[in-house]
C-alpha cells in the first residue's frame, strides 16, 4: 500500500519524493540533477542573489530554486530555453566583470565560474565591464584577495559571520560599485581576520585564494647551499589523494613521502611526531593545573586561528589557553635545534618547509616570536593544494608511486599524533596520556569515542583515579564564542576544552583541496581513525623517539626549563588593533601631532566614531589641520559602556569614559573627557608650533 505521508513533486516529468529538504534546489539535486549555483551553500543562510539556480515552476513562473520551498504536486522544469538563456546572460554579466586571466589564476583547475562557462557553452562575452580594476589585496600572510575575480556570491561574507562569528569582510557599496571588502575598505591583513581560511574554502573563484609560497620552496630546493627538509601535517595525508583519483579519506602519506623525495627534499618528516610531543607537554600542563589549582578550563592551543581569535576577542581567557606551541611550531623549533648537527649543515642553511591543511599556519610561521636571530624556525608553509600543484608541475603520477617511509627520528609517530587532524583528535590523544598517567596503570582501551564525530560540540565526563574530569570539544568560532560565554557566566564547567576553527577540524582547513562537503569531511576523519589503528603504537606517551629526544635535547622531561624555552610560547592581547589604522586626516607641516581614536567597526552609534567626528571638527575649527595626523584604529570590542581609547602624541588618554553617545553633541562637548582630549591637543600643538 502506498505511503500517503510521502510528499512528491515532479521534476522534468519524473516524480521525486521529498521530506525535510530545506528548498527546491535540494530536492532537485536529490533527483540527480546538478543545478548550477554560486551563492548557495548548504551550511550557510540562503542569499538568493546569483540567479543561476533558476527553475520553471508551472503556475508560478521562473524562480530561484534555492529560495523556494518545495510543495507537494509542484511541477518543475529545470531546463527550458528561457532558463538556459537567462543563465547564460547571468554568466556573461559575471564574466564581463571578471578578470579573465584564467591560465595564470591559482584556481584555474577548479574554478566554479570557469566550469560553468564551459558547461553552459558561453563562448563569447558580449558585455563591457562596468567595474573599475581594483588593486589586489596581498596584505595577509595567509590569503590573497583579488576583488577583480569576485562574483559577489557572498559565501565568504556568510561563512565569516555565520560559522566564525567574526564578520571581517562584508558587502560595501551598491549597484555596479558593489564589492566584498573588509570594513572601511581596509586591507584584510589589517583587520580582525583570524586567518582561518574558511572564506577561501568556500569561494567559488580565484577571488580568495591561499597565499602562494610554492616558488619559495622551488628556490630553496634549487639552491645547492641549502638543506631542505619538510614536515607533513596529519590532515594532509587523507585529502591530497582526492586530487589524484584516490578514494576520499585514503591515506597517501607514503606516496607523498616518495613524491617529495622526487622533488628534491633531503628529508621528509611527520608533524605527528611533534603532535605526540605536544601531548607530552599539554597533558602534563593539564595535570599540573588540575593538581595545583591552576586556571581551568584549559584550552588547546594547536589551532593558530583559534589562538588569534582568543587574543582579539577574549584576551581575559588567555591565561586559560595552554602555553604549548602548535605541533608545526614545535617541529620548527626542534628541527632547527637538532638537525644542523645531525645533517651536517649550518643552522642558517637549513630550510624547514611545512605542508599544512591550514592557511593560519602561514600566519603563525611568520610571527616574530617564532624566529631566532631574524631567521624563522619554519621557513616556508605550503598548503595541501599548493603541494598538489607542485606534484603536477613535475608530472609525478602520485597514485603510481611506491609508498616510502618517513625519515627518522622525526618521522616516527603514534596514532595519537595522527588523529590531531580531526575535531576531537587532540582531546582523545590527550586523554590517552592523562588517564594512564593519573591511574598509574597501562591504559588498554585507547578509544574515546565520545569526543569523535562531526558534531560541532561534544562533551564527556570521565572518572579518572577518583577525579571527575569534564572535557568539551568544539569547532567553528561562532560555536566557540557561545561556549566561552557560557563558561564565563559559570553556566558550564570543564577541565579541558579542545577548540578548532575549521568545521570538523583541520581535515577541512582553508588549504585543503577545494569543494569540501560534510560527507567528504566525515570520510577524511574516518581516514585518520583508520590510520590510527594501523600505527604500531596508539598512545603518544609510548613514542620512544620523542622520549629519546627529551633525554638528549629537551631537558630530560616534559615541562623542563628547556622544554619551556623550545616548546612553549606566550600570547598577545590583540583586542585593540592599533596597527590597523585608517587615516582620517593628514597634515602638511613637517612636524605633526598624531591622534588616534579607537573605533568599533561593527557597533552602531559607536562613541569612538562620534568622538572622531567631533575631534576632526575641533581640529578644523581651530585651523590646526596642517599640524595634525588623525587615524581611526580598529577595536574588536564594542565599547558598549562608552569606554574608548584615544592617543594624542605619545600620551595615551586611556579608557576614556565618553558616555551617553546618544546625547546631543552639545552635551558631549561639555564632558570632561572631551575637554581633556582637546586640552591635550592644544598643549601638544603649542609645543610643535613653538
Ligand atoms: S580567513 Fe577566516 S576570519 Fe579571515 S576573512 Fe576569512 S573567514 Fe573571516
Ligand atoms: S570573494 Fe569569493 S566567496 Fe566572496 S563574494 Fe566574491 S566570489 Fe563570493
Ligand atoms: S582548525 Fe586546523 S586547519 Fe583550521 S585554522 Fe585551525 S589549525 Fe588551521
Ligand atoms: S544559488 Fe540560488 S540564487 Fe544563487
Amino acid at each position: 500500500m502506498a505511503d500517503m505521508t510521502i510528499k512528491k513533486l515532479t521534476v522534468n516529468g519524473r516524480e521525486v519524493p521529498f521530506s525535510d529538504e530545506r528548498n527546491l534546489l535540494e530536492v532537485i539535486r536529490k533527483a540527480g540533477i546538478d543545478i548550477p549555483t554560486f551563492c548557495y551553500h548548504s551550511e550557510l543562510s540562503i542569499y538568493g542573489a546569483c540567479r543561476l539556480c533558476l527553475v520553471d515552476v508551472e503556475g508560478k513562473g521562473v524562480l530561484a530554486s534555492c529560495s523556494t520551498l518545495p510543495a507537494p504536486g509542484m511541477v518543475v522544469h529545470t531546463d527550458t530555453k528561457e532558463i538556459r538563456d537567462m543563465r547564460k546572460i547571468n554568466l556573461e554579466l559575471l564574466l564581463a566583470n571578471h578578470n579573465r586571466e584564467c591560465p595564470t589564476c591559482t584556481r584555474s583547475e577548479n574554478c566554479a565560474l570557469q566550469a560553468l562557462a564551459h558547461r553552459m557553452g558561453v563562448e563569447t562575452v558580449r558585455f563591457k565591464a562596468p567595474r573599475k580594476v581594483e588593486p589586489i589585496d596581498d596584505s595577509s600572510p595567509s590569503l590573497t584577495r583579488d576583488p577583480n575575480k569576485c562574483v559577489l556570491c557572498g559565501d565568504c561574507v556568510r561563512v565569516c559571520s555565520e560559522i566564525q562569528g567574526i564578520g571581517a569582510i562584508g558587502f560595501a557599496f551598491r549597484g555596479s560599485n558593489a564589492k566584498v571588502a573588509p570594513a572601511f575598505n581596509a586591507s584584510i591583513g589589517k583587520v580582525e581576520c583570524v586567518n582561518c581560511g574558511q572564506c577561501v574554502a568556500v569561494c567559488p573563484t580565484g577571488a580568495l585564494t591561499p597565499k602562494q609560497d610554492r616558488s619559495k620552496v622551488w628556490d630553496a630546493l634549487y639552491d645547492p647551499k641549502k638543506t631542505v627538509v619538510v614536515q607533513i601535517a596529519p590532515a594532509v595525508r587523507v585529502a591530497l589523494g582526492e586530487c589524484f583519483g584516490a578514494k576520499p579519506g585514503e591515506n597517501v602519506a607514503g606516496k607523498l613521502v616518495a613524491a617529495l623525495k622526487l622533488m628534491g627534499f633531503q628529508h621528509v618528516y611527520d608533524t605527528c611526531f611533534t603532535a605526540d610531543m605536544t601531548i607530552f607537554e599539554e597533558a602534563n600542563e593539564l595535570i599540573e593545573r588540575i593538581q595545583t589549582g591552576g586556571k581551568l578550563p584549559m584550552f588547546t592551543s594547536c589551532c593558530p586561528a583559534w589562538v588569534k581569535y582568543a587574543e582579539i576577542y577574549f584576551p581575559e581567557l588567555l591565561p586559560n589557553v595552554s602555553s604549548c606551541r602548535s605541533p608545526q611550531a614545535m617541529f620548527g623549533s626542534i628541527a632547527k635545534k637538532i638537525l644542523p648537527k645531525q645533517l651536517g649543515c649550518r643552522r642558517e642553511d637549513l630550510v624547514v618547509v611545512s605542508i599544512m591543511p591550514c592557511i593560519a599556519k602561514k600566519f603563525e610561521a611568520q610571527l616574530p616570536k617564532y624566529s631566532v636571530n631574524g631567521i624563522p624556525e619554519v621557513d616556508i608553509v605550503v598548503t595541501t593544494s599548493e603541494v598538489q600543484r607542485m606534484i603536477n608541475s613535475l608530472g609525478i603520477q602520485l597514485q603510481e608511486l611506491e609508498p616510502e617511509a618517513f625519515d627518522m627520528p622525526m618521522g616516527f609517530a603514534t596514532g595519537g599524533g595522527v588523529i590531531f587532524g580531526a575535531s576531537g583528535g587532540v582531546m582523545e590523544a590527550a586523554l590517552r596520556y592523562v588517564v594512564e598517567k593519573l591511574e598509574k596503570k597501562p591504559l588498554n582501551k585507547v578509544d574515546f569515542k565520545q569526543v569523535r564525530g562531526m558534531d560541532h560540540f561534544k562533551e564527556a565526563t570521565l572518572n579518572v583515579a577518583g577525579i571527575e574530569i569534564k572535557v568539551a570539544v568544539v569547532y567553528g568560532l561562532a560555536n566557540t564564542k557561545k561556549l566561552l560565554q557560557q563558561i564565563k557566566a559559570g553556566e558550564v564547567q570543564y577541565h579541558f576544552v579542545e577548540v578548532m576553527a575549521c568545521p570538523g577540524g583541520c581535515i577541512s582547513g582553508g588549504g585543503q583541496p577545494y569543494g569540501v562537503t560534510n560527507r567528504l569531511r566525515a570520510q577524511r576523519q574516518q581516514g585518520l581513525y583508520n590510520a590510527d589503528k594501523t600505527h604500531q603504537l596508539q598512545k603518544p606517551q609510548d613514542n620512544y623517539l620523542v622520549q629519546r629526544c627529551y633525554e638528549e635535547h629537551i631537558g630530560g622531561k616534559p615541562g623542563s626549563e628547556t622544554a619551556h624555552h623550545l616548546l612553549h610560547t606566550e600570547y598577545q592581547n590583540r583586542s585593540q588593533l592599533f596597527d590597523a589604522k585608517l587615516p582620517i586626516m593628514r597634515g602638511t607641516e613637517a612636524e605633526r601631532l598624531p591622534i588616534t581614536v579607537t573605533i568599533c567597526a561593527k557597533q552602531e552609534n559607536c562613541p569612538g566614531q562620534l568622538l572622531l567626528g567631533m575631534l576632526s571638527d575641533y581640529v578644523k575649527n581651530h585651523q590646526y589641520t596642517p599640524w595634525i595626523d588623525m587615524d581611526a584604529a580598529f577595536s574588536s570590542r564594542p565599547a558598549k559602556d562608552g569606554t574608548i581609547c584615544v592617543t594624542v602624541g605619545d600620551q595615551i588618554v586611556e579608557r576614556t569614559n565618553f558616555r551617553n553617545a546618544m546625547n546631543t553633541l552639545e552635551q558631549l562637548h561639555n564632558q570632561a573627557a572631551f575637554q581633556s582630549i582637546t586640552q591635550a591637543i592644544d598643549k601638544g600643538l603649542t609645543q610643535i608650533r613653538k
